[in-house]
């Protein structure tokens, strides 16, 4: 045999294994998608969603409080509305007394260390279900989208939001975003992270299912980036850097792995998040109960993809379930 042949004895022990990664999943690049919804009371689990619930206010102590415990720091609030008056322009989004506003309140006074990021979007406020603001004939009114989703942000911010994630994919809202945050005294208080590579994916089913955000008519597409798109999502993470985002997303996570490879060239110099979206999260769930493989080794595989990419913070379904195996 000859010698360049032989790489097996570089692997031969689980710690030599380890070292053939450049970087670990820790605690600390996990940030958990929670949903809150406005009865304060509320604890209904999510059927297409394993394990995850919608929660109420006044369960955040009890459903968070050992999570933090077994070293959870940030989670990311997507609000859940069942019981308002949902209109053209989202109105409910920033509601003073609304579950986004309250929860982030309550968790800053309840956990002081934890980190609170907030999903800022229209569509689970809006009667139409769009991302945005709409002209007569359903298609995204540009102007009055960006402007209402920097009023929402603010107001997150001002809530005491650590940041700030919109998800909508309107054009500009990352420099109307940024630049209502400075203008306002929140440049140095909240950080600014965009869902900048957004696809438009068919792993957003559990989400819409929880968060009651389907659209009633049409389709994400013309704002959404379309799957087979490689030069335009660079273009949107290239677009995104120029307008003042703090940290790039690429969402989903596993169909797009060359995606968040091109966001670590692009933008070298900033983290880089990607979300393990619902329908990943329940896919690799039904693999486990179809007998297909061990959830946990699935589970790990999938983020061991998503670090070699060159993701820096991973937002996923399973945190509970990391925190407890890591
Ligand atoms: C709302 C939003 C969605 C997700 C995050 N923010 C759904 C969508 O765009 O339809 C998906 C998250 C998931 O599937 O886990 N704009
Ligand atoms: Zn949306």
């Amino acid at each position: 045999m000859d010698i360049s042949s032989i790489l097996q004895g570089g692997y031969q022990h689980p710690l030599s294994r380890q070292w053939q990664s450049k970087r670990q999943l820790t605690k600390s690049m996990l940030m958990y998608p929670i949903f809150i919804t406005d009865d304060p009371d509320a604890s209904q689990l999510i059927p297409t969603l394993p394990g995850q619930s919608r929660w109420g206010v006044n369960k955040l102590e009890g459903f968070l409080g050992p999570l933090v415990a077994k070293g959870l720091q940030s989670v990311i609030l997507f609000g859940v509305p069942m019981s308002c008056e949902k209109d053209f322009r989202g109105t409910p989004a920033d509601d003073e007394n609304g579950p986004v506003i309250l929860a982030i309140k309550k968790l800053r006074s309840l956990f002081p260390d934890l980190y609170i990021a907030c999903d800022v979007c229209l569509c689970e406020y809006t009667d139409h279900g769009h991302c945005g603001v709409l002209h007569k004939d359903g298609t995204i009114n540009t102007e009055p989208s960006v402007e209402r989703i920097a009023e929402v942000a603010l107001n997150y911010a001002r809530a005491g939001a650590h940041c700030v994630a919109p998800s909508d994919m309107m054009d500009g809202r990352i420099k109307y975003i940024k630049r209502s945050l400075i203008d306002n005294g929140f440049g140095n208080k909240c950080t600014l992270m965009s869902y900048s590579a957004k696809f438009a994916s068919s792993l957003y089913g559990p989400f819409r299912d929880a968060a009651g955000s389907a659209p009633s008519f049409g389709n994400r597409k013309c704002y959404q980036l379309p799957p087979a798109g490689r030069g335009l999502a660079r273009r949107a993470l290239q677009r995104d850097v120029v307008e003042g985002a703090d940290i790039l997303m690429v969402k989903p996570a596993m169909p797009y792995l060359d995606i968040i490879a091109d966001a670590a060239q692009i933008a070298p110099d900033h983290p880089l998040a990607c979300y393990q979206v619902s329908g990943e999260f329940a896919m690799i769930h039904a693999g486990a109960k179809a007998g297909v493989y061990s959830l946990r080794d699935m589970a790990f595989e999938s983020v061991d993809g998503m670090l070699r990419a060159g993701a820096t913070l991973i937002l996923t379904y399973f945190t509970p379930d990391f925190l407890e195996w890591l």
